[in-house]
């Protein structure tokens, strides 16, 4: 058990998530609310402090923040926020604790670390990255213009605070950007080589939930908020324990090359990497199918059934306002090369059913620019 009576709490919330429209004030009051509950008792001065001056989890934020952390003797952090200010967290509360790692860049990877990280309670403002349950965080490399992806037991929040409320004053486009990361998480989960029974379970479930869910979510109905929130959630559980695949690989590039959202950079791949692992799939489009409510799946032939689950996908998507073309996104052929040869390298790929060169990577990338 985590004592939270005698320490110094630094609040991680980024730059966005912290302006009025997105509603800063409530997630501030909610989480000193939280904090603050352990400490009524003895009615004890909680001295906060706020660390806010980021927006995305670069190398450079995360060196600031370890800064700030030393300066003001912080020895837990109240993470509010979406994958920014959560995973720019995570880094963070790694290198408190394990300071040969000062060079986040020896981060990436399984990352072989000695010790758990400094406590980190995760407010979640978005549906989608699920960071708040998940052992990964993703950190961008602004000089070399890539994302690496960190894996890491001891970076798993203490506390996770995953309620629909904070994610309320989400505007649609960020809804369904995050909500449609959910749903590769989902399915990238559900067909990545380390798949079994157990996170099967939890993928299946995610993608009915999500795939019911997202299109009122992004209208502002409450209960597709509730769902979602819960939907992101078991899918954060399952893929923590299996990895994902090619979509998140390809997906990373395009976020650091273009500073795309990295929810629109997953769903926009999903329909087109799909098609390419179907052939190391099995049997799996089926329940993906069936998940997402397609009808008479268990009429269907293999070729039919892979075809309805990559419509449902990609109708689910157009649905929810993601834009088909990369190029609508400012992608351009003369980076192609790079984005493959960046995405051939992440620690995602080894995990796609399907083994993959660079030049089908690019060949994804081109069939949908
Ligand atoms: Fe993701």
């Amino acid at each position: 058990m985590y004592s939270f009576q005698k320490s110094t709490p630094v609040i991680i919330i980024d730059r966005k998530t912290a302006s009025p429209e997105m509603g800063s004030q409530r997630s501030l009051s909610y989480a000193q609310e939280v904090y603050h509950c352990r400490r009524e008792r003895k009615r004890t001065f909680v001295p906060w402090k706020v660390y806010t001056r980021f927006c995305r989890p670069t190398i450079e934020n995360v060196q600031n923040g370890v800064a700030f952390c030393k300066e003001h003797g912080s020895d837990i952090i109240v993470a509010i926020g979406g994958g920014s200010a959560i995973d720019t967290s995570k880094a963070i509360a790694i290198i408190m604790t394990n300071p040969e790692f000062a060079d986040v860049r020896s981060l990436e990877g399984a990352s072989p670390t000695k010790h758990k990280a400094m406590p980190i309670v995760a407010v979640s403002t978005t549906s989608g990255t699920a960071a708040e349950v998940t052992i990964n965080y993703v950190i961008t490399d602004v000089e070399k213009h890539r994302k690496f992806v960190c894996a890491d037991p001891h970076d798993i929040p203490v506390v996770a605070i995953v309620d629909s409320e904070m994610c309320a004053s989400m505007p649609p486009k960020l809804c369904a950007s995050t909500g449609m990361d959910a749903l590769v998480h989902a399915i990238e989960g559900y067909i990545t080589k380390g798949a079994w029974e157990l996170t099967d379970m939890m993928h299946l479930k995610a993608i009915e939930i999500i795939s019911r869910s997202l299109r009122d979510s992004v209208k502002g109905d409450k209960s597709g908020r509730e769902n979602m929130a819960l939907g992101q959630y078991i899918a954060g559980m399952g893929f923590s324990n299996v990895g994902l695949g090619i979509d998140h690989s390809m997906a990373h590039p395009l976020s650091a090359v273009y500073d795309i959202p990295h929810g629109t950079a997953c769903a926009i791949l999903l329909a087109p990497v799909l098609k390419f692992n179907a052939p190391a799939t099995g049997e799996r489009y089926r329940e993906v199918a069936r998940a997402m409510g397609v009808a008479g799946v268990d009429e269907m032939s293999q070729e039919e059934y892979r075809k309805a689950a990559i419509e449902a996908v990609a109708k689910l998507s157009a649905d929810v306002g993601i834009p088909t073309k990369l190029s609508e996104l400012g992608v351009q052929e003369k980076d192609i090369d790079f984005l493959a040869e960046s995405a051939l390298a992440d620690a995602c790929t080894p995990g796609n059913p399907r083994d993959v060169t660079k030049e089908e990577i690019a060949e994804i990338y081109r069939s949908i620019l």
